[in-house]
């Protein structure tokens, strides 16, 4: 149990306690199989809500390190393989030697944009002439909607890149995905209003959403995407819809047409809102970019969402919502309450990196980048596991699914794996009630070549094989 001077020194919130259980696992300090507190022993003692540890407890589950055994306890997974660390004489390759950044931060994780060729230079000089320029009146407290001029160059983006039609008073500009969820939700949302979300969906949105709104119900998903159909037969009265219609996530299937058009005519009928999730919607690579459900929203009940942290790159926090016209005024009025606008010096130099020009330059490169580097995961892929995994759909997104082809133990390789520096995560964590599919969610935009991913894979081919024989 973490001790007193452990809490003073951790400001508890639910990632140190999660952090402290996953460091210890890793560090063999406890064991698989070992009891851990339950979660009301353990809030009493941090003195912390019992959500606060829940939260933790939930997400150690969900990555497969504890086990929920109901009146049993809870244990560290009685089935993670602890590997020998990847500071053993024979785990690191030498290929992955010259990458330092991407090496201290683990490999394949997901969602993270090609570090090594983002045009940093260009980005340090706009930040250096961006801060010299900073005047006094721009040091008071920033505009809560967000700066100008960046929320005019969103707009055009939109435009031209998502085949929207969107004016610039229309962009609110936020830290990311998960305020664009609140934000949204607490300006539009009735206490006792149903949220829909995808099933499996984005892990983080689900753990956000199971927290804030009472009253959440799962989608599944299919070949086409998310199952209009279900929807309409057994939630049809719901108010909001959380979707990824470009790249679902994380099966990475595109929403059809026709469904498009189904969700968008319940939507209008129902007075209801579509929360569209264009996270990767950039990064589709064999088709032409595919536009947005937005672009084709008639009626204004897609409320837009997008995020820099794909393109750009994750630490900058900044992503944005895309209001429809009726809401504007009350986005306005809750804003004030709500929101602080977010740091102005960051949001200036976006503005300029995407006004020069430099913001498209790079994602055309990286379009053609993402589809060389995937391609060269496949393979390596197929050439350290011969056999074991199926990949369905190849051409968007920025990361893979790979199904298992037999099996169960998706939590267990993904464990096995994060013991040597390769973050990827079990695909049946993301589910909640539709019957799981197993397999591994794996980025691969920071791999630099088939022989630097064949190495990476090299480090977990044996201890994969071996506990797959188990
Ligand atoms: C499905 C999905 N939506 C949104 C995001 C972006 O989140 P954020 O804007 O908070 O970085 C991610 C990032 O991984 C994601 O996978």
């Amino acid at each position: 149990m973490p001790s007193a001077r452990w809490v003073e020194e951790n400001r508890v919130g639910y990632k140190a306690i999660y952090q402290h259980f996953r460091q210890q696992i890793l560090a063999g300090h406890l064991k698989p199989g070992d009891r851990v507190p339950s979660i009301r022993v353990l809030a009493g003692e941090l003195q912390v809500a019992r959500k606060t540890v829940e939260a933790a407890y939930e997400i150690l589950s969900g990555e497969g390190y504890f086990v929920s055994q109901g009146a049993k306890g809870t244990r560290v997974n009685p089935q993670l393989k602890l590997a020998a660390p990847a500071t053993a004489p024979d785990a690191p390759p030498a290929a992955a030697a010259h990458l330092p950044v991407i090496e201290n931060h683990g490999e394949l994780r997901l969602g993270i944009p090609a570090l090594d060729a983002f045009p940093l230079k260009k980005w340090l000089l706009i930040s250096g002439k961006v801060a010299r320029s900073l005047r006094p009146e721009e040091m008071i407290t920033p505009p809560v909607m967000g700066y100008q001029p960046l929320r005019s160059a969103i707009a055009s983006y939109l435009n031209i890149s998502r085949g929207l039609q969107c004016q610039p008073e229309q962009v609110f500009i936020t830290s990311g995905y998960r305020a664009n969820l609140r934000l949204i939700l607490a300006v539009l949302a009735q206490p006792h209003d149903k949220v829909l979300f995808e099933d499996p969906g984005y892990f983080f949105g689900q753990q956000l959403l199971k927290r804030i709104t009472p009253h959440l119900h799962f989608v599944p998903v299919d070949q086409q995407g998310v199952d209009v159909d279900y929807l309409q037969r057994y939630h049809a009265d719901a108010r909001f819809a959380v979707v990824t219609p470009t790249h679902q996530s994380p099966l990475a299937v595109t929403l059809s047409l026709p469904r498009k058009h189904q969700l968008l005519a319940w939507a209008q009928q129902q007075h209801s809102w579509i929360i569209e999730d264009d996270y990767d919607g950039e990064f589709h690579y064999t088709r032409k970019v595919i536009p947005a459900l937005k672009s084709l929203d008639t009626h204004d009940r897609v409320i837009y969402t997008g995020t820099f942290s794909k393109t750009v790159m994750p630490a900058l926090r900044i992503g944005y919502l895309m209001m429809p016209q009726a809401t504007i005024a009350r986005f306005r009025e809750l804003g004030e309450m709500l929101e602080t606008g977010l740091p102005l010096l960051p949001q200036k130099i976006l503005a300029q990196f995407l006004s020069e020009g430099h913001f498209y330059r790079h994602i055309k490169k990286m379009r053609i980048l993402y589809q060389q580097r995937r391609s060269m995961m496949l393979q390596a892929l197929e050439h350290c596991f011969p056999g074991l995994f199926q990949v369905e759909r190849a051409d968007g997104g920025m990361h893979i699914v790979a199904f298992l082809r037999r099996g169960t133990a998706d939590h267990a390789i993904a464990s096995l794996w994060a013991q040597h520096a390769l973050f990827v995560r079990p695909l049946s964590a993301w589910y909640v009630q539709t019957q799981k599919r197993y397999g591994l969610v794996i980025g691969y935009t920071n791999i630099q070549s088939f022989e630097q991913a064949r190495a990476l894979l090299a480090r977990v081919a044996d201890a994969t094989w071996a506990l797959l024989a188990v």
